[in-house]
């Protein structure tokens, strides 16, 4: 007989996870350990409820800028899907599209006034990379280095795996485009100083020097899966000056950072440092749609009129533009600026890091840090890292591991009260850790 537990049939709740363990194969995820992860099953606010019943804070979503349920972005998707849900924009046109691009050209410096709707983060990256090389060998100037850092984190595709230095990224193909790697010359907990500036950009002066021309550095303006990585003030001014210098384009991928996560609507407008090309994605569709920006110099897009096969850009997909995913993006940006959401992820974002910083004094804590809405916990390692989370998720706070940092990125909405639940959450959650792996140690 089946049973009521929360919100879901318990029958329905064990055929899930058949189902789930019989047919699904998850993305980045080992294949024996991750069966009994959370089975989320409704989402409100900044609130989701697995099958059992239980809440959780979720502070784990990369994409959440609205927080889940919310009514107007669900209006307006509900809304596009029954006027014109989507078509294929390499062959005709929809009028959302325009509408979107042309409130990010309001965000965004003059120059930066093109945009190329995609789906996907990764995709972003790799029309950036595509957009860049045909833009050089246009205008007479072929080049095919690109600087990054060993610790960013660009995409799954082979194009964009292939600027990470991060192990699980790799690849077994061949090198497509070369690419020169900065380690961050510094611990994290030591990159947040203006010297750190001048350090990790001789670091990059170095290696845009160290080889063929460059064509591009790409780069994050925090580093997301490499560890939450703020990086120091005036460093993205120098790296812009750099680029100049060597004639190499400056590309942001804003993808994690955009969109109002770092407490400005770009993290690149800390500094004012603008790229020649900027990627976003995650709070764009605010986790409603998938959807990704590729912003480009109006004289960039221009060049490609030379191009000698179709005297334009030569890439795409067939669902890029979705018109639905325009229209939750615009409304996704609505809610922002009514609700001033940029605003209160700086002013939570820094309620948040004084209330997480007593964690430093905890044992296998090495540092805590962060920008905007998302605060990183820095473990002593990577397994302390994993087993923070599962024991975050224990008191009722989902959050994320990237690398040996825990990251705390909860919805933009997020209120002074539910900063302190966070807290709370995660402070007990660090002592039970640390007390258990001391018990532990003295067994
Ligand atoms: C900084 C950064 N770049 C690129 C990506 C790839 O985006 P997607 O997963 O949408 O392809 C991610 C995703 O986590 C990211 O954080």
């Amino acid at each position: 007989m089946s049973q009521t537990i929360g919100h879901t049939d318990a029958t329905e709740n064990d055929a899930a996870r058949v189902r789930d363990s019989k047919y699904v194969w998850h993305p980045w995820s080992r294949n024996e350990v991750e069966r009994d992860r959370l089975m989320i099953v409704r989402g409100e606010g900044s609130r989701v409820w697995d099958a059992a019943g239980r809440e959780y804070i979720d502070a784990s979503s990369l994409n959440s800028t609205v927080g889940y349920g919310n009514e107007d972005v669900i209006a307006a998707a509900t809304e596009q899907l029954r006027t014109l849900h989507g078509v294929d924009m390499s062959a005709t046109n929809h009028p959302v599209a325009g509408r979107l691009a042309e409130v990010l050209a309001g965000y965004l410096p003059e120059s930066l006034s093109r945009t190329l709707l995609l789906n996907s983060g990764s995709e972003g990256i790799e029309a950036a990379l595509m957009i860049a090389s045909c833009y050089r060998r246009i205008t007479g100037d072929p080049r095919n280095r690109v600087i990054t850092f060993a610790q960013g984190y660009h995409g799954s595709t082979v194009l964009t795996r292939t600027l990470s230095g991060l192990v699980p990224t790799g690849h077994p193909f061949q090198q497509p485009i070369e690419v020169t790697r900065v380690t961050l010359p510094l611990p994290a907990a030591e990159l947040r100083t203006p010297e750190a500036a001048k350090v990790l950009a001789a670091a990059f002066a170095e290696a845009l020097a160290d080889g063929d021309a460059p064509l591009a550095v790409v780069v994050e303006p925090f580093l997301n899966v490499g560890g939450g990585i703020v990086l120091p003030p005036g460093f993205l001014t120098e790296l812009r000056a750099l680029c100049d210098d060597a004639g190499a384009l400056l590309i942001f991928d804003e993808i994690f950072t955009g969109y109002g996560r770092t407490g400005k609507m770009f993290a690149f407008q800390h500094e004012g440092a603008a790229p020649d090309i900027l990627v976003s994605s995650k709070g764009l569709g605010g986790g409603y749609a998938p959807i990704s920006a590729v912003t480009a110099r109006q004289d960039i897009y221009a060049a490609f009129a030379d191009d000698e096969i179709i005297g334009g850009l030569r890439y795409g997909h067939t669902t890029a533009g979705h018109a639905t995913a325009c229209a939750v993006a615009i409304a996704t940006l609505g809610v922002m600026e009514r609700e001033r959401l940029v605003e209160n992820a700086e002013e939570r974002g820094r309620e948040l890091l004084k209330l997480i910083e007593p964690l430093r004094t905890l044992p296998g804590v090495v540092d805590t840090r962060g920008l905007g809405l998302v605060g990183v916990v820095e473990t002593a390692d990577m397994a302390t890292a994993a087993a923070l989370v599962v024991s975050c998720q224990e008191h009722g706070l989902m959050v994320r591991q990237q690398a040996a940092s825990v990251l705390v990125c909860p919805p933009l909405t997020l209120t002074s009260a539910e900063v302190e639940e966070i807290a709370e959450r995660i402070t007990t959650a660090t002592r039970a850790l640390a007390s258990e792996q001391s018990t532990e140690q003295s067994i």
